[in-house]
């Protein structure tokens, strides 16, 4: 029994990491493949999004939200943090 809830518990955890994910594909699609590519392959136009490094959440949040001075627009006024972190959840898992 004590297994079968374990079991649950699990599928429920990964299940949510997955619609995050999703969320994030969608947010992804509308606000950002336009510069960095459909499903995360860079054109070149800018930063290859496959090439973070996936241990820098903070570096991500803040180049995401404030922009950055090479060209990378600010997003604060459009996406909220939990977009921001669905985007994450998007970028890890690779596209
Ligand atoms: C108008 C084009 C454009 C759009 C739209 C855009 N970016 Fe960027 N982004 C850039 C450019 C250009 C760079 C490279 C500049 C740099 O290295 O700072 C960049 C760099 C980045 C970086 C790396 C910054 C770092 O810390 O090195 C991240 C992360 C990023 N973009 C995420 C996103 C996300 C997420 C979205 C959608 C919400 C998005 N970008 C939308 C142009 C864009």
């Amino acid at each position: 029994m004590r297994r079968l809830v374990l079991l649950l518990t699990l599928s429920a955890a990964s299940l949510a990491q997955a619609d995050d994910a999703s969320l994030g594909r969608d947010i992804y699609k509308d606000f950002c493949a336009s510069c960095h590519g459909r499903d995360l392959v860079s054109t070149g136009l800018a930063f290859d999004l496959r090439k973070f490094p996936q241990n820098d959440v903070a570096r991500f949040q803040k180049s995401v939200l404030d922009g950055t001075a090479k060209g990378m627009p600010p997003w604060k006024s459009q996406l909220s943090e939990q977009d921001v972190k669905a985007l994450w959840d998007y970028v890890k898992s690779g596209g």
